[in-house]
């Protein structure tokens, strides 16, 4: 076991906040363990994430904070806003963060129109929680691999199984299977994590690999989410909510 799976797993058995700040409080965990001084966070939103990491990371000496605060047409996730939120948003984030505004650089745009006023192998850690369907994450572990120092990580959110996370309406959620092929082609560690994380280790010594603390990972193929009459039971569900609940109500005493 390396010394960053011995950290993650420690940080992992040792956080046992509610639900709603578990992530928090595990990054908290990892990023004073690690003594982060330089990171940033892809996708800030409110500044909710942000303002928590400022406040229980003493070491962090700079935060970049990588957001459009705008609507954007082909972003088609259920946080994709009007404008006028997006500027509530923003104001909010500057709200929430002005206790160490010294520290915060807000890079207003999208990684791709602002990640390179980032130097390359600056960042000890960057967080990616911005666009998760595939053209977003791709997007934003292609452009923001580099930014990191041999010896940091990328952590991420949304890392979950079920590619339909949110309604069918929706772009699927791919942040996995994705993260994990990046980690193959430029031969790093990725951890599956509790509280839909991961994390990736970029290590100019070491190879792939995939260690799944989560247990929900043996099985990575993607065939049985995208076959046609799984979409159309999805569709359904959807649907006719009630309908579904009866069938389930139904299969359950049937089976029993
Ligand atoms: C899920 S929210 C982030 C939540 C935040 N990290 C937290 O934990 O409080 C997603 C954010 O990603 C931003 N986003 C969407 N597309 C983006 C892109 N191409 N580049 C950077 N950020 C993007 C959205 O504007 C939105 O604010």
């Amino acid at each position: 076991m390396n010394s960053t799976e011995q950290i993650i797993r420690r940080c992992v058995e040792e956080t046992d906040s509610p639900i709603d700040l578990w992530r928090i409080d595990m990054w908290i965990r990892f990023l004073n363990s690690v003594q982060a001084k330089h990171m940033a966070e892809v996708g800030v939103y409110t500044g909710r994430f942000a303002s928590y990491i400022l406040k229980g990371c003493e070491s962090i000496e700079k935060y970049y904070m990588i957001d459009p605060w705008r609507h954007l047409d082909n972003f088609n996730k259920p946080e994709n806003m009007s404008d006028d939120i997006f500027e509530d948003f923003l104001s909010e984030t500057k709200l929430k963060t002005d206790f160490a505004a010294e520290k915060r650089i807000i890079l207003r745009g999208k990684t791709t129109e602002v990640i390179d006023q980032i130097q390359d192998g600056e960042l000890d850690f960057a967080y990616i929680d911005g666009d998760h369907t595939l053209r977003g994450i791709s997007i934003d572990l292609v452009r923001v691999y580099p930014k990191i120092k041999a010896g940091g990580w990328i952590g991420g959110d949304d890392f979950v199984k079920n590619l339909w996370q949110h309604r069918s309406k929706f772009e699927p959620t791919f942040v996995f299977p994705f993260a994990v092929y990046f980690a193959e082609a430029v031969g790093a560690r990725i951890y599956a994590l509790p509280g839909a994380q991961f994390l990736m280790e970029k290590n100019i010594n070491s190879s792939f690999s995939f260690i799944d603390l989560t247990g929900k990972y043996q099985d990575t193929a993607l065939r049985d989410q995208l076959i046609p009459s799984r979409i159309l039971k999805l569709k359904l569900k959807e649907k006719f909510p009630f309908m579904s609940k009866v069938f389930s109500g139904v299969k359950r005493i049937v089976l029993k």
